[in-house]
């Protein structure tokens, strides 16, 4: 049986009214490609990053705590609130790269 390869998703919300998700979400994709974790190696087994934008993450009232974006990130069940794009340089290098979630983006339950 052929086994599904790995993937990890961020799913960035394009919501908002000036939809900062869309510039969240190319910020995010120039950052992978600068620092080279398009593919990322965790324990011996390669995982392709993918960032897609979304509708909406109904998280919304997390969304009103400031000008951001919401993103959710997959397979870790990690969801940061009020991402800017400059925010996309932290998260590339911190979470994805070292495996380190970032307190001061997530979202509080
Ligand atoms: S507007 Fe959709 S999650 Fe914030």
């Amino acid at each position: 049986m052929k086994s599904a390869s790995a993937v990890t998703r961020l799913f960035v919300c394009t919501a908002q009214k000036d939809e900062v998700g869309k510039d969240v979400a190319k910020a995010l994709k120039t950052e992978l490609k600068k620092q080279g974790l398009k593919t990322l190696l965790t324990g011996g087994t390669t995982r392709k990053v993918r960032v897609q934008t979304c509708n909406c993450l109904d998280l919304c009232k997390h969304c009103k705590k400031g000008p951001g974006a919401a993103v959710a990130i997959y397979p870790d069940n990690v969801f940061y609130g009020d991402v800017k794009p400059k925010d996309a340089s932290d998260i590339v290098r911190e979470h994805l790269g070292d495996g380190r979630v970032i307190k001061r983006l997530l979202l509080d339950g």
